[in-house]
């Protein structure tokens, strides 16, 4: 088999065997493949596509060019969850909790921030003494013995991915539906969990700007997900602004904890209980996700979820003094009120600005190598339909370096729109895709 062969196939409006995806993905990895046949291949794709069984030929031995996860020692039926990506996203801090005191075993591992999106990896090390690597054998443990455990994700899951995504970075080949979708799926795939529920997002501050993409890039994902074998369901969210009150790491953990005691954003609590009730029913916990709704209900309102999250933390190394008073999470030297500079309605707050902004204080990475400011970031006190009036505080700025603040905050500023008419706020749950 010649790599040439294979481009000139696919630049041609072919379709490849599963024995010669294996053969580009494999001969890549090990570096037989120079990156610039591999480029060439990519942008084939781009232009030509590749159809459901390519799709998942593809996803399938990315999944497997490396380590996958063996969770055959953890009892009951895995369950992972992804999201897209999104500003104020700190969807898994809560969900990995709620889902462990409903009964789902938790065996996540997440990533770090790269650009104006959180990880939940740099969220949960703004916890003091949070350790969020493990040996494999002690991962299972704690899930078998607490419910959940979170790890950042290891150098060796899906290597084909990392190396063929930093290829795509700098070949401008990144946004077709099925490298995105098998690139994202071979790493949930690699995880090793039984059933996916995905949330992806959908809006300003999303991959996917319009709902047509969002639903497409979810179809593609689901039938990635179910042809590998995996239960695996999707559910389209607003991302037109930022998801509840917070945007930086400590900020989000604090808001985390608000929504573990029943007191959160009611969209953002809605969001977690949505995705945790398809979790149950996922995994068969749950014959309908009505009766998922009302199980994650109960356990926000009995606050099983919230020891689950205190017993995690306490199990990861993490100081519980923190979560359960948060205000000793947050270390900024300046908190900047942010005042309306109208009267009216906030039309829109622009999500992908905010976590722009939020990087610019430092809760986000410019680069890879970027340090971090764990206390940085937002907290906004109003949200898309509010009104407010001339002067009001509309939004929190928290920082440590003065120099940031008022560029910062510039940013922010521009990112909300007034209108003098009262709005309508986008439903939350565009759409739920399953087979
Ligand atoms: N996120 C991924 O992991 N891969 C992509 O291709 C795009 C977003």
């Amino acid at each position: 088999m010649r790599m040439y062969d294979l481009i000139m196939k696919k630049r041609n409006g072919g379709m490849l065997t599963e024995e010669e995806i294996n053969y580009m993905v494999m001969g890549f990895t090990n570096g037989e493949i120079p990156d610039y046949q591999m480029s060439a291949m990519m942008m084939a794709i781009y232009f030509q596509g590749m159809n459901e069984q390519e799709t998942l030929d593809l996803t399938m031995s990315m999944a497997n060019s490396g380590d996958t996860l063996d969770l055959s020692g953890i009892q009951g039926v895995k369950c992972d969850k992804h999201s897209t990506g999104g500003v104020g996203d700190k969807v898994s801090l809560i969900l990995g909790p709620m889902a462990a005191a409903a009964g789902i075993p938790v065996a996540k591992m997440s990533g770090r921030g790269l650009g104006h999106t959180g990880g939940t990896i740099d969220k949960l090390e703004s916890i003091t003494g949070f350790q969020t690597s493990m040996e494999q054998e002690d991962f299972i443990k704690q899930v078998n013995e607490i419910g959940i455990a979170l790890v950042g994700q290891t150098a060796h899951l899906a290597p084909a991915d990392k190396k063929i995504y930093a290829l795509r970075d700098v070949t401008a080949t990144v946004d077709n539906m099925s490298l995105i979708a098998g690139s994202i799926m071979s790493k949930k795939l690699a995880a090793g969990a039984e059933s996916i529920v995905l949330d992806v997002k959908c809006g300003n501050g999303a991959f996917m700007k319009s709902l047509e993409d969002a639903k497409a890039l979810a179809e593609c994902m689901v039938k990635i997900g179910n042809g590998a074998g995996r239960k695996t369901i999707a559910v389209i969210s607003d991302m037109n602004e930022p998801l509840g009150y917070a945007v930086g790491n400590a900020l989000e953990v604090a808001e985390a904890v608000e929504v573990l005691q029943g007191r959160g954003e009611p969209r953002l609590t809605e969001l977690c209980i949505t995705l945790g009730a398809y979790m149950l029913y996922g995994t068969g916990l749950c014959k309908a996700p009505e009766e998922g709704h009302r199980k994650m209900e109960e356990v926000l309102k009995n606050h099983f979820a919230y020891e689950k999250f205190l017993s995690f933390v306490a199990a990861q190394g993490g100081d519980t003094e923190e979560i359960k008073d948060t205000k000793k999470l947050i270390h900024a030297d300046y908190v900047v009120e942010i005042n309306a500079p109208e009267d009216g309605y906030i039309s829109s707050i622009v999500a992908e600005e905010v976590g722009i902004a939020a990087l610019m204080l430092g809760a986000g990475r410019e680069t890879k190598e970027s340090l971090l400011d764990y206390s940085a970031g937002f907290r906004l006190l109003k949200k898309t339909g509010d009104s407010v009036v001339k002067g009001e505080c509309i939004a929190l700025l928290y920082a440590n370096a003065e120099e940031k603040i008022a560029p910062a905050k510039q940013r922010f500023l521009d990112a909300i729109s007034f209108s003098q008419e009262p709005v309508e706020k986008q439903p939350l749950i565009k759409q739920v895709i399953q087979e």
